[in-house]
């Protein structure tokens, strides 16, 4: 029971976390160390004078400089705590490009090489230090660095763009909201808004998992649907769930086959998160698994293992906290943490789709919160701006200037606003989009946004 109680919130904790692995800066990137104030908003005894090193980094090679007043965009950071080069994010260039712009970089605090004490254990077992991880002190900080980089380039008169994609793409939304004399314009990639802040359950993250793989391959759609009940044939006999920990060479021993089959759910969506940009991919794994070669387990192993780690267990690439799949690892801690305090996503899969039922349970996954940081989720900020799925009449009349865009190939565009909200808060959908495609370097499906062209 206990054991049922903890692992079933824990699906799709890995979500937004983007695995694409790069952490090399290839172009002209500088980096700067910045003194960051650890509490933005209290004044109590020991936290109150703590600071952390937050890593900016930065691109003038395309700038037209200061006296022109040409633009600076900023990327801000999210929870993969990648350092993202210009190669990546090719509507960073195209932009600096096209608007003589200074690119910036900015990490998210906790992530990255932006950690407090230097040493994320010490950051996340110090529950005053883990309490200044918030959402609004992350935009804080993004905000101190700024004002504090127009400082010093004397940029008064350049105009800062900010942008970000999943979680970031939220921040970037709530930061033009937030502060709109800093930022006059925002672009939210794949950002699930509508999940903050609303506890309603929302199937359709499973659907669409389940559509891309219907679409790519019906016989693979239909193989993974049945393969659960394998799982559990396996699972029921003597032994079975050491057999299964066995035969998908977990880090620790299973506890049930519950743990296996989402791990695989977290894997297939994975996967249909960068269908578009990575159909290569789905194509991958449908060929295995359908082929005749392996054992069907051999086969999940080795199809969805493959591009993504290397050797004995798993590396934890793929986030999801305390996994079995992957080695002990306190990297997750910080995400875990925020989806436990403020980002809450009521993501289940309730409707028969091709990856097992599970719904979301609010109070399974609160109970489980409690027990790891001994917090209750408080969606307190998403709430304040966003107000969940009434975000149209939040947010018209005072915002304006966001490009929320959305590919709908990517189960997180469930939760994201797919129509305009006003007519300076647009929506871009695109139907063969995935996760942030709008972002990459290359064949960059849509031309540049237009309130880029405004300015
Ligand atoms: C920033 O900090 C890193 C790590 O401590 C150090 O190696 C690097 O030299 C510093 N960079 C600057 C510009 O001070
Ligand atoms: C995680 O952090 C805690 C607290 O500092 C520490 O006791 C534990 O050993 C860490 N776990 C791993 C796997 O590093
Ligand atoms: C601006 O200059 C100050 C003083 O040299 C420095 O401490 C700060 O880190 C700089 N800010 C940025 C964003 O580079
Ligand atoms: C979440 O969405 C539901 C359905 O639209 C709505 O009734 C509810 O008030 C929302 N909850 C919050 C906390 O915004």
């Amino acid at each position: 029971m206990a054991h049922e109680f903890t692992s079933v919130p824990k699906l799709f904790l890995f979500l937004i976390i983007s695995t694409l692995q790069i952490s090399s800066i290839k172009g002209d990137y500088i980096t700067i160390n910045y003194t960051q104030r650890l509490d933005h908003f209290g004044y109590y005894g020991d936290t109150y004078d703590l600071t952390f090193v937050q890593k900016v980094f930065l691109d003038d090679s395309h700038w037209a400089g200061a006296e022109s007043g040409a633009p600076i965009i900023v990327l801000f950071g999210g929870e993969a705590g990648h350092t993202y080069g210009p190669e990546v994010n090719g509507v960073m260039v195209d932009s600096g490009v096209a608007f003589k712009a200074l690119l910036v970089h900015i990490q998210h605090r906790f992530y990255g090489n932006s950690i407090p004490l230097d040493s994320i254990d010490l950051a996340m077992a110090d529950h005053r230090i883990r309490g200044c991880l918030t959402t609004q002190q992350a935009l804080q900080d993004y905000a101190e660095i700024i004002m504090s980089l127009k400082a010093n380039f004397s940029a008064f008169a350049s105009p800062v763009i900010v942008m970000g994609c999943g979680y970031s793409g939220a921040l970037a939304a709530w930061f033009r909201l937030t502060y709109p004399h800093i930022a006059i314009g925002a672009l939210a990639s794949s950002a699930p808004m509508l999940y903050y802040g609303n506890y309603t359950q929302t199937d359709g993250f499973c659907d669409i998992v389940s559509k891309d793989f219907e679409d790519f391959n019906p016989k693979c759609h239909e193989w993974i649907r049945k393969s659960w009940e394998k799982i559990d044939e396996v699972a029921a006999q003597p032994n079975g769930v050491e057999h299964l920990s066995h035969a998908f060479n977990t880090c620790r021993p299973l506890q049930s086959s519950t743990e296996v089959k989402q791990w695989l759910g977290q894997q297939y969506s994975f996967a249909a998160k960068y269908a578009e940009s990575q159909s290569t991919q789905l194509n991958r794994i449908c060929s295995i698994l359908l082929s005749e070669e392996y054992h069907p387990f051999e086969g999940m192993l080795h199809a969805l293992q493959g591009p993504i780690y290397n050797a004995h267990c798993f590396e934890p690439l793929l986030i999801e906290v305390e996994s079995p799949f992957e080695p002990p690892t306190n990297w997750t801690t910080a995400w875990a943490w925020q989806r436990c305090t403020e980002l809450v996503f009521p993501i289940g899969c309730g409707k028969p789709t091709m990856l097992p039922s599970q719904p979301f349970d609010r109070n399974s996954f609160d109970k489980w919160c409690q027990k790891r940081f001994g917090v209750s989720p408080r969606p307190r900020l998403p709430i304040t701006f966003l107000r969940g799925r009434i975000i149209g009449e939040t947010i018209q009349g005072f915002g304006g200037n966001i490009i929320i865009s959305n590919g709908l190939r990517d189960p997180f565009s469930s939760g994201g606003i797919l129509e305009d909200v006003s007519k300076t808060i647009i929506a871009i959908k695109t139907t063969q989009g995935s996760f942030c495609s709008d972002m990459d370097a290359k064949d960059n499906l849509y031309p540049d946004p237009k309130w880029l062209k405004q300015l």
